[in-house]
Order: structure tokens, then sequence, then C-alpha cells
């Protein structure tokens, strides 16, 4: 079977540490381009995977043998260069969140639509083991009704991560939009939709607390109503300067389950029988990971493309995880408790 080409739009952290080593890795797939505005990241990228180097991404989507793109780009950027990928025909894996506005996440899923393409957003924290167990559990109804939950995420911030540090685009509010709420906070809003179904209403407190000059959020702290009723919370930070903080925890009627926190089982379940079990699983990815990991993000967008399958997270999944994201920001600024509409739109002042 003729390999997979794909073209890696960013040569950054995310790229360089996830997208082009899964990549490399799937045997499916040739990575034909990359593309860096500063051309000696897409040199060096090029030189590495041997793969032709670009600057521009529009020259990439003349190539007729491009099949896919990763858009591995800052948050303002997604939006166009999915819609014009798109529209040049090309299947695109785009990292989250998928957009900065529900009006843009609607143009790329039409544009998708039209031109009969696959739109995934990386929201990788479905692919975790102790979160693919938790949904099956929560499915089975083994624990009975689930009554509340917790949920975090939260590190140092991206100083460490982006590959521009302190300079990164993650701080500038014009290309970021969002800060720890759209690196983190959409993470999790994405696996809580996941694993206990929509949300309906939101609670927020979003803050600039621990990081000087910036005007984009670093601490977080949301209510959350699920349309089950079932009230709970979630957290996204760049505070937590000594240790990340990636747990959920979901209380149900029979017991709790406590994903990623503990640093030995990444899944636990106490029974309210005063019975326990642990288990080890794969280790959820960090940014401090050394050595390569597989998100199974890439892979499984690949094998979308190739058995011509629905991806896990389409850009409407994307589209409805920004919108909760987006309904926070609205409740801290307007001090009121947010409805979530069940179509996503724009929430008018
Ligand atoms: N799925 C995850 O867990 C995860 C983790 C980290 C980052 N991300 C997302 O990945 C995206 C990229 O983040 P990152 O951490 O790689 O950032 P980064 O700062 O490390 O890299 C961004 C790269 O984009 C390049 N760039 C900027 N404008 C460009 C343009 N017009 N054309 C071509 N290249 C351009 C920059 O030069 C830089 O090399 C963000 O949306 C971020 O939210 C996802």
């Amino acid at each position: 079977m003729e390999k997979i080409k794909v073209a890696v739009i960013g040569c950054g952290s995310i790229a360089q540490k996830r997208h082009l080593p899964e990549y490399e890795a799937n045997p499916q797939v040739e990575i034909a381009a990359v593309c860096d505005i500063k051309e000696e990241r897409a040199i060096e990228m090029a030189h590495k995977y041997k793969a032709e180097p670009f600057t521009s991404y529009k020259e990439i989507l003349n190539n007729k043998n491009i099949d896919a793109i990763s858009v591995c780009l800052p948050n303002y950027l997604h939006a166009p260069v999915t819609i014009d990928s798109l529209n040049a025909g090309k299947h695109v894996l785009c990292e989250k969140p998928m957009a900065v506005s529900i009006e843009e996440a609607k143009t790329m899923n039409h544009s998708a639509r039209v031109n009969n393409k696959k739109l995934m957003i990386a929201h990788n924290q479905r692919f975790v083991s102790s979160h693919k167990r938790a949904k099956q559990l929560l499915g089975s109804g083994e624990l009975g009704k689930v009554y509340s939950f917790r949920t975090t995420f939260g590190h140092r911030g991206p100083e460490k991560w982006s590959i521009d540090g302190s300079n990164s685009w993650f701080f500038r509010k014009e290309e970021a939009f969002v800060g720890a709420m759209g690196d983190l906070g959409v993470h999790k809003a994405d696996l809580i939709r996941y694993l206990l179904g929509e949300v309906s209403e939101v609670g927020a407190f979003v803050e600039t607390t621990a990081k000087e000059n910036t005007a984009v959020d670093d601490n977080a702290v949301c209510i959350f109503k699920m349309e089950s009723g079932v009230v709970g919370t979630l957290t996204a930070s760049w505070s937590y300067v000594s240790e990340n903080d990636n747990s959920t925890v979901i209380y149900c009627e029979k017991g709790i389950i406590q994903l990623e926190n503990d640093p030995d089982y990444s899944l636990k379940v106490h029974y309210q029988s005063g019975e326990k079990a642990h288990f080890e699983l794969d280790k959820i990815q960090s940014n401090d990971d050394k050595g390569p990991t597989n998100t199974h993000v890439i892979d499984h967008f690949v094998e979308s493309i190739v058995l011509d399958t629905v991806p896990l997270i389409t850009g409407e999944e994307g589209m409805k995880s920004l919108q909760v994201i987006l309904s926070a920001l609205d409740s801290s600024e307007t001090k009121k408790i947010t409805s979530i509409p069940k179509e996503p739109a724009h929430i008018s002042k």
C-alpha cells in the first residue's frame, strides 16, 4: 500500500516531541514536508526526518502528493491553516484548542464536511490507558451512579516547554487567546465530557495570579453541572511550581475512581465495601518526559485515513470542548453562572 504523505506545520515542541517521532514510527506514513516560519527550525527537522523544508505553509498546499497535515502552530493560526488545508484537499490533525472562537470552529467543521476530509483534534487525554479503563468501568455500571468529580491539570507553565521559552506566543494574548485554560483546561473539559457526558452549566474564576508580563490566565477554578445533574470541579493552572498534577477523581455510589493520582498506580478504585483495586497501566505523558512516548493520537489519525473511519475526536467534538472553556471565560467575566448552549454558539453579552 502506498504510504500516507504527511506535512507537519510548525516545528516547535509538540511537533518535535510528539507528531514527528510518532509519524516516523508509523509504517504507513512518510513525512514529506515540514514547515516553520523560522527557517533554521524547518531545515533542522527536514534534515532529521528526510523531508522537504518550507517557511510558508501555502507552498505545501499546492503539492498534490501531500495527503495530510498536522497543524502544530500557535492557537490563533489553527483555524486559518486548517481551513486552507481542508480546502486544498488535505486531511487535518489540528492541535488544541481547535480555534479561538466558535465561529472559527464551525468554519473548520464546514470545510471538513464540504471537502469530505478528516478533521481530528489532538485531545490525547482520551487515549490515556487509565482514562480508557475508567470509561469502560463507568459504562459497565459496576460503580453505580456518579455523584461528583474533580479534575485538574497544572504545571509550572510553558516557559520550559515552548521552543521559544519565556518569549513564547503562549504568553501573548493576541496569539494564544487563552492561557492555562486553553493549554490545559480544554484537555480536562474534553476528558470529563468523554467520561461523563455534556456539561450544561459552568461557574468559573479564570485569573492571572502567578505570571508577570502576560495578560492570559494562569489559574482557573471552575464548577460544572453536567446534563446528568452531576456536579464537579475543573482546575487549570500554570502555577504548580514543583510538580505536575494531571489527576481526576470520580466519586460514585459504590466507590471512588482515582486517575493519575498516584505515581505508582494510574488507576485506583476504592470500593465502598473496603476492597481496593490498583492498576499500573501505561504512564500518562508529561512535559518532562525524556524518552519517546506514544500519545496514540497520530496512529489514530492515520488509521482513520487508511480505514476511512470517523476519528474519535472530530472537529465537532473539539468544538464542544472549546465551548466549555469559552463558557467558563464568559462566567468569569460576567460573574454569573453561564449555561452552555446545546449547539455550540457565540455567547453574546
Ligand atoms: N496535545 C498536547 O498535549 C499539547 C501540548 C503542548 C502544546 N500543544 C499545542 O500545540 C500547538 C503548538 O504548541 P508548541 O508547544 O509546539 O509551541 P512552540 O512555541 O514550541 O512552537 C510553535 C512553533 O510554531 C512556529 N510558527 C509560528 N508561527 C508560524 C507560522 N506562521 N508558520 C509556520 N510556523 C510558525 C514557531 O516558530 C514555533 O517553532 C499549540 O496549539 C499548543 O496548544 C498541545
